[in-house]
């Protein structure tokens, strides 16, 4: 059956990274809304870095520079700003593929003020996902600092957006992540793609400092049951021709069947492939055996302590320190051992065949070829892999209404509220708002107030409703003080409306108020 991963092969040798195998690019959507000529509904591919808004939109007004189209450059530079004036539209910067990285392009974009980027790329073919750079690049800082989304555009809509802007028209869109991400249920199943090998620089550092971050919503998320989440590694095997050179050999283990590239790209010093696989297996053998004690969520503990505890540039990456780790948690050490095998015995192992066989693609989900990779509701998700905006992508996954309450918290909400009530119906006497802010942008909902419900469209009107609607602001309806005494139009009965009281003409609501 090893035929079946023979796509595997054009990576075996040193590199993660893209390959043949069914790579499957998300998409969001990208409507034009201006102008006509070029008005409609495209599709375009999500960066894997900066921030997409999973679950939300975003509309802006699109510039083409003057100078600088690439953006390989700081447009300080050439004095170029696209931060916006106060109630001007957000700028999306059209840029042109080449001459340098994507991230470079979106860093620059970011810094002059843009609010996303759109890369019109420079051939017809179907659209790519733009990766990260590969290399260990001095700067790569910069790219975890990349927050605004960014999309692939084709070269035709690139063309055509370029052209009616040339005609001084002004180009208006809206990004759409809502349906990037499927939300059937309640409960959204999720997969991180990774590996224990801490010594592959910016991507490794970036995959355990997620890990790290994540954790805590990771954990409360799992033990209340709104997420089942699953850790996946990658191996891949050494072609039968192989199998007895010194590369197999120290990047193998059963026989050539599991195999992992050298830490260090360098056969003869430090870690070797092989002890990476291990450390792998060791990953998802303590899943499994924390999964089958009912506490999956050990496996985000044992991640962090052996990353913490056992580097490979203390010399620490070993059965030892990793079976202290084991121990401290209070998992079952001869279960893990047991799940683990003889790696030198040339039999299967049937935890990383399992993986070996999830590794490709199905349904909507393609091959994972890059690594980490994060599958929510199996989508392959693309952006920066850090914790808020990686919550966002989940809380996406919930069907509306059934997110957890960690997915309203503070540090995912837009503050959109803030301005104008985001547009909702408000009660400017109570300072009542019906604008809630949630991740997916804000929503218009008649609110309940001291146990008191509103009902109405949450748009234009809300009102009051059940037998306490007088005590908030008295239920709209006119009210005075008089010698003592007070009257009121407000009605304790459920027929809404305002009467006044006996003794008072009038409609009873404030502005025409009783006399
Ligand atoms: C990235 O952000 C961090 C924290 O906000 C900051 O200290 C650092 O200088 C930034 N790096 C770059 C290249 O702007
Ligand atoms: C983890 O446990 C749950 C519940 O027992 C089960 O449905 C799921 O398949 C297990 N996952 C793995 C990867 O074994
Ligand atoms: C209205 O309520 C909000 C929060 O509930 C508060 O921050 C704000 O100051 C209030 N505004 C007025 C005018 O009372």
């Amino acid at each position: 059956m090893r035929e079946n991963f023979g796509f595997l092969i054009c990576v075996w040798i040193l590199l993660w990274g893209n390959c043949l195998g069914r790579f499957v690019v998300e998409k969001n959507s990208l409507k034009v809304t201006s102008p006509e000529s070029i008005k409609g509904v495209y599709e375009c591919a999500i960066g894997n870095f900066g921030v997409p808004q999973y679950g939300g939109t975003l509309v802006g007004t699109v510039v083409y520079p003057k100078a600088n189209q690439g953006a390989c450059k700081i447009f300080d530079d050439f004095d170029i700003s696209f931060k916006s004036k106060p109630g001007g539209l957000p700028t999306f910067l059209l840029v042109d593929r080449g001459d340098c990285f994507f991230t470079m392009k979106a860093w620059n974009a970011q810094k002059a003020g843009a609010a996303a980027i759109l890369v019109a790329d420079n051939k017809d073919e179907p659209l790519i996902t733009m990766d990260t750079p590969e290399e260990e690049d001095a700067s790569a800082e910069y790219v975890l600092n990349i927050t605004i989304p960014s999309a692939l555009v084709s070269k035709s809509l690139g063309d055509s957006i370029k052209k009616a802007l040339s005609l001084g028209e002004m180009v208006n869109m809206n990004l759409d992540w809502t349906e990037s991400l499927p939300h059937p249920d309640e409960r959204v199943e999720y997969e991180f793609w990774t590996n224990s090998n801490d010594e592959c620089g910016p991507k490794c550092d970036s995959q355990i400092e997620f890990v790290k971050n994540f954790k805590g919503a990771a954990q409360i998320l799992e033990q209340k049951g709104y997420t089942q989440f699953t850790p996946h590694y990658i191996t891949w095997y050494c072609p039968e021709a192989f199998i007895l050179s010194k590369q197999c050999k120290s990047q193998c283990i059963n026989h050539g069947r599991y195999c992992a590239p050298d830490p260090e790209q360098d056969f003869s010093k430090g870690y070797d492939g092989k002890d990476v696989v291990v450390q792998n297996l060791r990953q998802a053998c303590l899943f499994k055996v924390a999964n089958e004690s009912g506490k999956p969520w050990l496996w985000w503990d044992y991640v962090t302590d052996f990353a913490i505890r056992c580097p490979m540039k203390d010399e620490k990456y070993t059965k030892e320190c990793a079976d202290q780790v084991i121990r401290s948690l209070g998992v079952d050490l001869t279960k893990i051992d047991k799940c683990i095998g003889d790696t030198e015995a040339d039999v299967d192992n049937p935890v990383l065949k399992a993986e070996q066989d999830t590794q490709i693609g199905k349904g909507s989900r393609g091959d994972v070829t890059i690594l980490p990779t994060l599958v929510i509701n199996n989508r392959q998700y693309r952006g920066k892999l850090d914790r808020a905006a990686v919550l966002k992508a989940i809380c996406a996954g919930f069907q509306e209404t059934t997110e957890p309450a960690i997915c309203l918290s503070e540090d995912i909400e837009t503050n959109e509220c803030l301005e104008n009530n985001g547009g909702c119906w408000w009660d400017k006497n109570a300072n009542i708002t019906a604008c809630r802010d949630t991740f997916r942008g804000r929503v218009c909902e008649c609110p309940i107030v001291n146990g008191v419900k509103f009902s109405g469209d949450g748009y234009t009107h809300c009102e009051a409703s059940g037998a306490l609607h007088c005590e908030i602001n008295n239920g709209g309806c006119w009210r005075k003080t008089q010698d003592g005494r007070t009257y009121s139009a407000c009605v304790d009965d459920h027929s809404h409306g305002c009467k006044c009281p006996p003794g008072f003409k009038g409609d009873g609501v404030t502005l025409e108020r009783c006399r």
